[in-house]
């Protein structure tokens, strides 16, 4: 294992408490300029699935599935930031990793996330899986993953899914 990717094996992925927001906070202002999107970070429902990677006490990593109307037991994976010191180290990955294991154990049925084709195949999300859905910005970068086999299959309606992360890729 090289020495960058070690470091994501000796981080800890653990359920976010409400102590962490100051630095789950630092960690949404380093990754975006639209403060709404920050605001949407914080507001995180109670059955929300959202851990932070922390190393040596310092919280390096956050991410967030909220849950998003549409399918049954839905959701949306957004955001996911790492702070750019430790960027490239697998964090990332290793919070997606862990994030959709702890969904699946609390029986969500699937996830939802605008993001690059090629960082979220590796996890299985497809641009296809997520055709049934109706949102205001559809493309390539609309993914979804089925945690439970069949969650997706036929479904098809409207996604509400959060404003400010449509807002982020929509063109401008
Ligand atoms: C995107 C982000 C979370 C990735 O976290 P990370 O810990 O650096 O990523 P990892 O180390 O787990 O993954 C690295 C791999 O993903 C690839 N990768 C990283 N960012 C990528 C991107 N935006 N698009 C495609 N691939 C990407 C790297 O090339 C690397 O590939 P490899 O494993 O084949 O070497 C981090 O760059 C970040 O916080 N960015 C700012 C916020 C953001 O854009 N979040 C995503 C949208 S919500």
């Amino acid at each position: 294992m090289s020495e960058r990717k070690s470091i994501a094996a000796q981080a800890a992925y653990r359920e976010r408490s409400p102590a962490d927001e100051p630095a789950i906070r630092a960690l949404a202002a380093s990754a975006y300029a639209d403060s709404g999107l920050r605001d949407a970070v914080l507001a995180a429902p109670a059955d929300a699935v959202s851990l932070v990677a922390e190393l040596d006490g310092e919280v390096i990593g956050h991410i967030l599935l909220a849950p998003v109307p549409g399918p049954e037991r839905a959701l949306a994976l957004a955001p996911l930031a790492v702070l750019p010191a430790w960027r490239d180290m697998q964090i990332g990955t290793e919070l997606v990793r862990h994030a959709l294991a702890l969904a699946l154990q609390r029986q969500w049925r699937s996830v939802f996330v605008f993001g690059q084709p090629d960082y979220y195949c590796r996890f299985g999300f497809k641009s296809h899986t997520a055709d049934g859905a109706q949102i205001a910005c559809q493309g390539p970068r609309f993914l979804a993953l089925e945690l439970q086999q069949g969650a997706l299959a036929g479904w098809t309606g409207s996604l509400d899914y959060p404003q400010p992360f449509v807002d982020l890729v929509s063109p401008h």
